[in-house]
């Protein structure tokens, strides 16, 4: 059985003994080992959206529910991460500042992350994210510090344009993608 007090716990542990992301792979690692009990803690996902499932300023605990087919813009983080799918699918784009002084930037590898998986994203990774399947996807994200706070890039879908990541808008996106597929 998942047991999310218990879940962070080892993540706070985890952080207390290893300041990088190696430790906290494992944890996610096992969690997502067994996805059946992840679902059966954690509930079976309804619609796109995103759970705060712990924040504090080292620390953030995010239960990210894809609505079908969604995909987010490129972004970085600025801390490192640990994502563990427990149902569906995360594809991830992974991108690099372009050469000179664009600010924009070019693709450079992909990565795609299924049930079971726990991957570990460094502090400085850009990447875009889609759900390609038809159906809600669902993870558990583990980030070194603060996720609403830090200040942040994001790159316009079409331009490639660096701008200044907006937390709310982005959450929004999660609620709008769920429109077209919404049964009421
Ligand atoms: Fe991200």
């Amino acid at each position: 059985m998942f047991d999310l007090d218990r879940f962070i716990v080892d993540c706070r542990a985890a952080l207390a003994a290893d300041a990088s992301h190696k430790a906290m792979r494992e944890v996610v690692a096992r969690a997502v080992a067994d996805p059946g009990a992840v679902l059966g803690g954690l509930g079976e996902p309804q619609r796109g959206a995103v759970h705060t499932l712990y924040h504090s300023d080292d620390l953030t605990i995010l239960n990210v529910i894809w609505p079908p087919f969604m995909t987010i813009m490129p972004h970085n983080h600025l801390m490192w991460a640990v994502i563990g799918v427990y149902t569906g699918r995360e594809d991830n784009i992974f991108w690099r500042r372009a050469e000179g002084d664009t600010g924009k930037v070019e693709a450079a590898g992909a990565k795609a992350l299924g049930v079971r998986d726990a991957e570990p994203l460094g502090r400085n990774i850009i990447h875009s994210v889609t759900n390609p399947i038809p159906r809600l996807s669902g993870a558990i994200h583990v980030y070194g510090g603060d996720f609403f706070a830090a200040e942040r890039s994001e790159w316009d879908p079409e331009t490639l344009s660096e701008g200044r990541y907006d937390v709310a808008k982005n959450m929004q996106l999660f609620e709008r993608a769920n429109a077209p597929h919404a049964s009421a």
